[in-house]
């Protein structure tokens, strides 16, 4: 396998906050890898981080390319793209044209793409002229994973996918992410849902305070004291 991403010691500062404190990690072509850990860990940070939307000490590789000195927007034409906690829908546009503004990087296949996304979440079919602030937050949530896949994705960066989501929808974006790996998508995975990301990932990190605490496949991470007690209330 190789490397896709390439994280090694790196730290981030918001001023004097430090938020990432010396990580290091990598994502493989192919894998799903989680990142969990409790609010403030540094989880969308690391995310961010990533995708070029900080400053940052130590080394932070795409395709073997430093991130730092790309832009954002040329990291999503290489593949690289973001589906951020906060969504960041066009809250006034409909669903479709939501998706649509997702390809802006990308205008070959979209017929294809905007299939998939569809097939992946029939709802937004369904809903494909509602103006995307109406849509349910499980619904926004939905639309805001196929947007990111309509840019086309080799890595999908998916940050909280899951929050504040009812189970019954948990259970439709489960099934998405399913389908995105088998798809080919590489994901890196970032998530308090801890039972959630065990389920899908082939690897974990756990952060803490900008640290990485553990990691291992969830097999291991299940079987460890710490993990169990603090993580899976047992
Ligand atoms: N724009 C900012 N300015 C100052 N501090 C920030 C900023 N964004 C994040 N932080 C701080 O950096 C640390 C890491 O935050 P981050 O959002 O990466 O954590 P997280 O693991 O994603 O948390 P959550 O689970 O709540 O989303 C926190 O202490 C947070 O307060
Ligand atoms: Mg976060």
């Amino acid at each position: 396998m190789t490397d896709l991403i390439t994280v090694e010691d790196v730290r981030v500062s918001y001023g004097e906050v430090a938020a990432l404190r010396g990580i290091s990690a990598h994502v493989d072509d192919g894998e799903i890898v989680g990142v969990i850990g409790p609010n403030g860990a540094g989880k969308t940070t690391l995310v961010e981080t990533i995708s070029g939307f900080h400053d940052y000490e130590g080394r932070v590789a795409y395709r073997d390319r430093e991130v730092a000195g790309h832009h954002p927007a040329d990291l999503v034409a290489d593949g690289l793209v973001h589906c951020a906690e906060s969504r960041d829908l066009f809250g006034h546009l409909s669903v479709e044209d939501n998706l649509e503004l997702g390809a802006y990087r990308h205008h070959d296949g979209v017929e294809d793409r905007l299939a998939f996304v569809y097939d992946l979440f029939p709802v937004l079919e369904e809903r494909a002229d509602q103006n995307a602030r109406t849509m349910s937050g499980g619904e926004q949530q939905m639309l805001a994973i196929g947007r990111a896949l309509m840019g086309d994705p080799d890595v999908l960066l998916l940050d909280e996918p899951t929050l504040g989501l009812a189970p019954v929808i948990l259970g439709d974006i489960s099934d998405g992410l399913d389908e995105i790996r088998d798809a080919g998508v590489t994901v890196l995975l970032a998530e308090q849902n801890v039972t959630f990301t065990m389920n899908h990932a082939d690897r974990v990190y756990l952060l803490e305070n900008g640290k990485v605490e553990r990691e291992g496949d969830p097999k291991t991470l299940r079987g460890d004291e710490y993990i169990r007690t603090a993580y899976l209330g047992e």
